[in-house]
């Protein structure tokens, strides 16, 4: 059971007998961010299915319709978005406020870098705290002029948009955030646009791009756009976010006896290294129904509780999985032996360093993590003691620290739980109905 007490939202969560059902998870938080970039950007009308109502994504759509962009909110949630086409966005009377999502900043930024009018973008303390830089950098090369806080590397952000010219860029990481927000800029460039990075990370844009009609030609180590005179406006299907489906996942491998089936679950390969890390632990994950909608690669999970092992986890899988390792963290709490997570550095400049949070965390549980410069090295154990842990104003540090208490030998007290909002709205009731 899980409760609220009403000032903080501090949660209690108490150990599970088993877990059973069918669920759906929400909409892809970083799908349904593109879907109102590129729906507003198209000529004609979006309609998006299983849009995120999360609070990430209402800051891109509230940033939107300061931008003139008229979106309704139609009965059961879908949105209809009227495209304006690539040069119809109009200055903002005010400040966009980004709140805490690093992919509304920084895929902004790239966008905004191309139009012809002022902007200025901010967020909420965790995001004035994370780096810019990252983009500012090869937007600047680009022709962009753009000013921040901390010589250019904090928000909040100034924008003047313009005249701007494609450029290759070979980024030093593997960021999807750093990826969009230059191919976002190419659309508005005189030529065309090539980011490569050292591994593949989520092609969410480059997929929907294609979809609303874009020239988006991918090669081994990277992607090329081309200048766009029109984009036209679509259906989009959102699959669940398998970000979110992924604490299920877990809860359901490490209580004994469980058994769940998520639904309408994006398996989009460049986000499905979660998948693959949990089986080579041991986990029994089926994948069935395989299919597809608006472009991206969709199936329903059968988990069912496994006797979990260690594993060295690093490399290419990282950026497939990268916003999942608290909740890998967890798991592996849970393993017989050793696991070792590496090439992770970019952990440390989450929406909190996820790194330092979950050592810290999962220690307080009697958890054996210790935390190194690039990732955790983290001892399974038998089982964790209750207790009092932090969310970090981090959603998905509070929900690892719920599934970790599922397994834990007495209740364990999260503090600040609203930041669940973040991503997974209704995460503690579908964590109850599964409860038995
Ligand atoms: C996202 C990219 C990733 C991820 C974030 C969403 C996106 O960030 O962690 O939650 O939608 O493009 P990075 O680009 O910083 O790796």
């Amino acid at each position: 059971m899980t409760e609220t007490a009403p000032m903080n939202e501090t949660r209690t969560v108490t150990p599970a007998r088993s877990l059973r059902g069918e669920i759906t998870v929400p909409g892809d938080k970083s799908i349904s961010h593109r879907s109102i970039m590129l729906g507003s950007l198209a000529q004609g009308t979006t309609r998006v299915r299983g849009f995120l109502h999360g609070e990430d994504n209402h800051a891109t759509l509230n940033a939107f319709r300061a931008m003139g962009i008229v979106i309704d909110e139609l009965p059961g949630g879908d949105l209809r978005i009227e495209g304006k086409g690539l040069h119809g966005l109009t200055e903002p009377g005010d400040v966009l406020d980004c709140g805490n999502s690093g992919t509304t900043i920084r895929l902004m930024t790239g966008l905004l870098s191309g139009q012809n009018f002022f902007s200025v973008l901010t967020g909420d303390r965790y995001l004035r705290k994370r780096p810019m830089k990252r983009v500012l950098a090869p937007l600047a090369t680009m022709g962009a002029r753009i000013w921040g806080r901390g010589g250019g590397e904090l928000a909040p952000l100034a924008i003047h948009g313009g005249a701007l010219k494609g450029t290759e860029y070979d980024s030093p990481i593997s960021s999807a955030q750093v990826k969009s927000a230059l191919l976002l800029a190419g659309l508005y460039a005189e030529g065309p646009t090539t980011v490569r990075e050292p591994h593949l990370s989520r092609d969410h844009s480059e997929r929907m791009l294609r979809y609303f009609g874009a020239e988006v030609r991918p090669f081994e180590g990277g992607v090329t756009v081309t200048p766009q005179p029109q984009l036209e406006g679509r259906e989009v299907a959102v699959p669940g976010d398998i970000s979110s489906a992924a604490f299920f996942m877990v809860a359901a491998l490490i209580v004994p006896g469980a058994e769940l089936l998520i639904r309408n679950v994006g398996v989009n390969p460049t986000r499905s290294g979660i998948i693959d890390i949990l089986q080579a632990m041991g986990g029994s994950i089926e994948r069935l129904n395989a299919r597809e909608l608006s472009g991206e690669p969709v199936a329903d999970l059968l988990v069912r509780g496994s006797s979990l092992k260690g594993i060295e986890i690093g490399g290419a899988v990282v950026p497939r999985a990268i916003d999942e390792f608290p909740v890998i963290s967890v798991a592996a709490s849970f393993a017989e032996g050793t696991t070792i997570i590496r090439d992770a550095r970019e952990l440390r400049v989450k929406e909190t360093d996820r790194i330092a949070a979950m050592v810290s965390e999962l220690s307080a549980l009697g958890g054996r993590v210790e935390a190194r410069d690039d990732g955790m090295v983290i001892e399974g154990v038998e089982s964790l003691t209750g207790g009092s842990v932090k969310s970090h104003g981090d959603h998905r540090i509070a929900m690892s620290m719920a599934v970790a208490a599922l397994r834990a030998r007495a209740e364990v007290t999260i503090d600040d739980t609203a930041c669940t909002a973040t991503s997974f709205p209704n995460f503690w009731s579908l964590l109850d109905n599964v409860r038995v």
